[in-house]
């Protein structure tokens, strides 16, 4: 969902979040996220950024957090300043890519995604008090139709702490192939231009994500994230 600036009250991005999503609960667990909010600051200037989003450059589809044991439910997005023409977000639903998957047979892709393969963790990312800390994880890349399944669409070219989940060569191959076809398939996807102040959320288990190349320095954003239920 996108709320437009002109249907907020001005502040910060926090306060936001407690307005329009009092059930969420601030996902604080990624180190950039302690404060709830990470700001991301487009530099081109920058040789090696921290993080592949402070690129002018293309982002690809994605989820975020897909290596942690449990990646947070929704992502939010905030403009704070926009780029003049570019940096526009595009968001497609795991499960319309994956009908038309199937519909061009690429079933073997979908079959890939679907398969249950090693989670590639450090300590810090089993958040989940539930699994204790080093316990082999299995988990696919995505699932269709099962709203309470997180996908893990990760940018593996960009990973630069290695591979999310355990692939192979021929896996690998399928994972780009689906990432371009998420590119190629653009009647599936919405496109969101944000405005200064204007907010878009979305599911960050069954929605993907990606970010159009921005025209060059500037633009920021603020990016949330939370869970709708609490662990038990
Ligand atoms: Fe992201």
């Amino acid at each position: 969902m996108v709320l437009k600036a002109s249907s907020l009250a001005p502040a910060d991005t926090l306060q936001i979040l407690r307005e329009a999503f009092p059930w969420m609960t601030v996902w604080r667990d990624h180190r950039s996220y302690r404060t709830g909010v990470w700001r991301c600051v487009v530099d081109g200037s920058l040789e090696n950024p921290d993080y592949t989003a402070y690129r002018p450059r293309t982002l690809d589809y994605h989820t975020d957090m897909s290596r942690y044991l449990r990646p947070p439910e929704f992502t939010v997005i905030r403009c704070v300043v926009p780029d003049p023409h570019g940096g526009d977000n595009l968001v497609l639903h795991v499960d319309d890519i994956l009908r038309r998957l199937r519909e061009i047979d690429r079933k073997d892709i979908v079959t890939t995604l679907a398969m249950p393969r090693p989670l590639l963790m450090d300590e810090r990312h089993y958040n989940d008090g539930r699994v204790s800390i080093g316990s082999p994880v299995f988990a696919p890349l995505a699932v269709e139709g099962d709203p309470r399944q997180p996908c893990r669409i990760f940018d593996r070219h960009a990973a630069f702490k290695g591979s999310h989940l355990r692939l192979s060569p021929e896996h690998e191959a399928h994972f780009d192939e689906f990432i371009a076809e998420c590119r190629n398939q653009t009647d599936l996807s919405v496109r969101v231009r944000l405005e200064r102040g204007d907010v878009l959320a979305f599911s960050n288990w069954r929605i993907m994500h990606s970010r159009l190349e921005c025209q060059g320095s500037g633009r920021v954003t603020e990016i949330s994230m939370g869970n709708e239920t609490e662990l038990s």
